[in-house]
């Protein structure tokens, strides 16, 4: 594990979770047997898969061969439970520095709903491994840009989990422990935030209507 040591995050219901996880969205299943033995070897132990993703068996399955399976809180009871509970404990929505949402945080403190980061790189849109802000920031601490976007969101209590299939970059995003950004920075990384999201408009009756009607079938 590189960098200084992993932040937790707790959470309402007195679960704790490391702040930063590794998202498997859009890695094919063959090569998700791969790149989740190379993220646990990172020192990922938050990992983020789903149904809808078509690559949840096989993160199981690289999860089980790991010998790592710490979860205890799986099964149908477990889910069940936790739909029944009123307010949820996290929250995981679009945010990165193009759609920042610091109105959410809030919820944080009002009703103890943590939230997470999908898409903290807005998946390579708008420019943002190369945009002059961030750019600027990262070569002031002889970092990356994906660095700087990861420990933004970590210094404002984001839950993050960044996507890579690469493992040097898995490695590079989880080694931000050490990295500090001053106020001046964190204020100046607020500028590119245009304020609406860059993949869907979850709230446009089209767009919902279409996401209500997938099946995992389809
Ligand atoms: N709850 C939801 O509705 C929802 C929706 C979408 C996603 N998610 C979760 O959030 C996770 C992250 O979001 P995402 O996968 O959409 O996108 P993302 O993490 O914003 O971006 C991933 C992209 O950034 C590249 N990348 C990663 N690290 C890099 C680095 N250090 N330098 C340069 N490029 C880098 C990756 O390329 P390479 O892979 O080639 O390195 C990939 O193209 C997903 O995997 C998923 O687990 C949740």
């Amino acid at each position: 594990m590189t960098g200084s040591a992993m932040r937790a995050v707790t959470l309402d219901n007195g679960v704790e979770r490391p702040i930063l996880g590794f998202g498997v969205y859009q890695i094919p299943s063959e090569q998700t047997e791969q790149a989740v033995p190379e993220a646990l070897a990172a020192g990922y132990r938050l990992l983020d898969t789903a149904a809808a993703y078509r690559n949840e068996g096989a993160a199981g399955r690289a999860i089980k061969n790991s010998g790592k399976l710490w979860i205890s809180d799986t099964g149908e009871e477990n889910a069940r439970r936790a739909f029944d509970e009123i307010t949820p404990a996290a929250n995981q929505i679009e945010t990165h520095p193009f759609f920042q949402r610091t109105q959410y945080q809030r919820l944080r403190v009002e009703r103890g709903v943590q939230i997470g980061s999908w898409g903290p790189f807005d998946e390579g849109r708008n420019n943002l491994f190369t945009h002059p802000v961030l750019s600027d920031i990262a070569q002031a601490h002889g970092r990356s840009v994906a660095q700087v976007v990861l420990r933004r969101l970590i210094q404002r209590d984001v839950v993050v989990i960044p996507k890579s299939a690469h493992a040097d970059r898995m490695a590079e995003n989880f080694d931000v422990f050490d990295l500090e950004l001053t106020d001046d920075q964190l204020s100046r990384t607020a500028g590119p935030d245009t304020g609406h999201s860059s993949f869907l408009d979850h709230r446009d009756p089209a767009m919902a209507g279409r996401v209500g009607n997938l099946r995992l079938t389809d």
